[in-house]
């Protein structure tokens, strides 16, 4: 069996995740389970990054020790991903013994190959993004990241010499297409860091505390970067006594990460492997972000909304969906409380649920709820119908080949378009009216049950309980995978529901964007 390995960032354990940070994890959760119905042996890793300055200042805020703080939070991400039905099978924790001392390991192996140095460090430091920058890296004499405050800090540390590297990354770059996807994240990271000449890395701070140590050298604790980007491998046994996982799925298929991180994974994470003598990833997605109309989510601009909110009100398979719909691989997304309510009431409601409504009905009405089997060709149009079956499997594979996720959804939404379109196309109810008609009735309504088994299942990576609801309906198994895409028309002895049950209820529109208002206000 082939198997695949796929990660999100761990994340800074630092607050409440709101809708845009869930964006990454949503997205993991999803290919995975695209790749285990698909037969993969998949494996999906999460988790929280909880060293750093910015954790031990957090930890002050709250009046608790680090420790105390991250083990809160840590439970508080937990019960988010359990609440989101997220089905990762690693979560990851930084604080977690087994890391630490594989880090500290890592780190002292780079020291004796020469990769890391001692030397002195002065530069411009942005507290909220753990970085140093030089003076040209500035914007505005700001954060070139997050466009905060920086300040000038000097103390003695740790350095890992990038330069010998970046001959060495440029080439594999270059020899490996599908490493960095989509493709314009390569030129940026060439343009912008590696033709201007790649620096050396501070890999250790010595102005706090909260962190693993040096273990040659215990004032010095070792930057957060370093030690978070090896959590996917050291989740995987690296290092350890028992190394079998990473045997098994290392190296990575895929590392998700947002373009705030792009540089991290793009170009430090790599070199680090190589010093390690690893196999590369085989390939990092980088993605845009969820904007609001005003920029940025931040709680002083009183405009973030969280997922648990959008769930308790509108359900998860809708939020998800939002979600993955909004985001192009080109540009960031945009959530607004009217786009919400759009999406929810045009695509969710009156595509989706309504085709699955007026068939059902139409099977009972006419069939008495049994569903005809295939009969052929009858219609004038059956003909287009069942090419369009067939192509939307083609087109959302491509999309997803193309890791243009949010096209593989509107894919699915064109054939179901289409597939109501057919409803208007044969009119079932006038051909009930003639006895003379009852094979082109039946066909009609075979395929639209066949399409409707279809849709269930292209959509089920993403929309479980949907999916699962769907069938239940229509009176099949939910014991589906992508083979049974290939038999979706195998439809025999089916009897759906006596009653239709609406998986999405219009929403009353002023009414809901008022309330996705006030989510944000809170
Ligand atoms: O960066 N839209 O963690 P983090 C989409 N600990 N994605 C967003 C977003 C938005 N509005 N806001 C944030 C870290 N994200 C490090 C990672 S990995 C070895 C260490 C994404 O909690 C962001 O791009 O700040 C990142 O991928 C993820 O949320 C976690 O961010
Ligand atoms: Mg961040």
């Amino acid at each position: 069996m082939s198997k695949y390995y796929v990660t999100t960032p761990i994340y800074y354990p630092s607050g409440k995740f709101h809708i845009g940070t869930a964006y990454t994890t949503v997205l993991a959760d999803m290919l995975k389970r695209l790749k285990v119905m698909q037969g993969y042996e998949a494996l999906m890793l999460t988790g929280v990054d909880e060293h750093g300055q910015k954790i031990e200042d957090k930890a002050k805020e709250a009046n608790m020790s680090p420790k105390e703080y991250v083990d809160i939070q840590a439970e508080a991400a937990k019960k988010l991903w359990k609440t989101m039905k997220i089905d990762n099978d690693i979560f990851m924790r930084t604080t977690d013994e087994y890391h630490e001392r594989a880090v500290q390991e890592i780190f002292e192996k780079f020291l004796k190959q020469g990769d890391i140095y001692k030397g002195e460090y002065e530069g411009w430091y942005c507290k909220p993004c753990e970085s140093y920058f030089t003076e040209t890296q500035l914007v505005d004499g700001k954060c070139p990241d997050c466009g905060r405050e920086v300040k000038k800090m000097k103390e003695e540390a740790y350095f890992f010499n990038m330069k010998k590297y970046a001959r060495k990354l440029l080439e594999f770059y270059n020899t490996h297409p599908d490493f960095i996807k989509p493709e314009y994240r390569k030129t940026e990271m060439i343009n912008n860091f590696i033709k201007p000449g790649l620096e050396d890395l501070c890999v250790t701070r010595t102005s706090f505390d909260w962190g693993i140590k040096v273990k040659s050298d215990p004032q010095h604790v070792i930057y957060v970067w370093l030690d978070a980007l090896t959590n996917y491998i050291t989740a995987l046994g690296y290092l350890s006594d028992d190394d079998s996982m990473f045997k098994k799925y290392w190296p990575a298929d895929l590392h998700i990460v947002g373009k705030d991180i792009a540089r991290f994974h793009l170009i430090y994470w790599p070199i680090f492997l190589m010093a390690l003598d690893l196999p590369l990833p085989k390939t990092i997605f980088v993605h845009n972000w969820i904007m609001m109309k005003d920029g940025k989510m931040s709680k002083s601009k009183g405009n973030v909304i969280y997922p648990e909110q959008l769930i308790e009100r509108y359900g998860l398979d809708a939020t998800k969906y939002f979600l993955i719909r909004e985001v192009p691989s080109s540009q960031d997304g945009l959530f607004s409380p009217e786009e919400f309510v759009q999406r929810y009431n045009y695509d969710l409601c009156n595509d989706l649920s309504n085709l699955l409504n007026r068939t059902i009905s139409m099977v009972n009405k006419y069939f008495e709820g049994k569903v005809p089997e295939y009969n052929g060709l009858q219609n004038d149009v059956d003909e287009d119908l069942e090419k369009a079956s067939k192509d939307v499997i083609d087109s959302f594979n491509r999309e997803i080949n193309d890791f243009e996720f949010g096209n593989s959804l509107k894919e699915i939404w064109n054939y179901i378009s289409r597939t109501n379109k057919y409803i208007d196309e044969t009119s079932p109810w006038a051909l009930a009216k003639d006895e003379e008609n009852i094979e082109k009735l039946k066909s009609c309504i075979y395929h639209l049950v066949a399409n409707l088994k279809e849709i269930a299942i292209l959509i089920r990576p993403l929309m479980e309980d949907t999916s699962d609801n769907m069938l239940r309906q229509l009176g099949m198994s939910n014991k589906v995978n992508w083979d049974t895409l290939k038999e979706y028309k195998d439809i025999k002895d089916t009897k759906v529901i006596g009653k239709g049950e609406p998986i999405f209820m219009r929403l009353k529109e002023d009414e809901e964007i008022e309330a996705i208002k006030n989510m944000m206000k809170q």
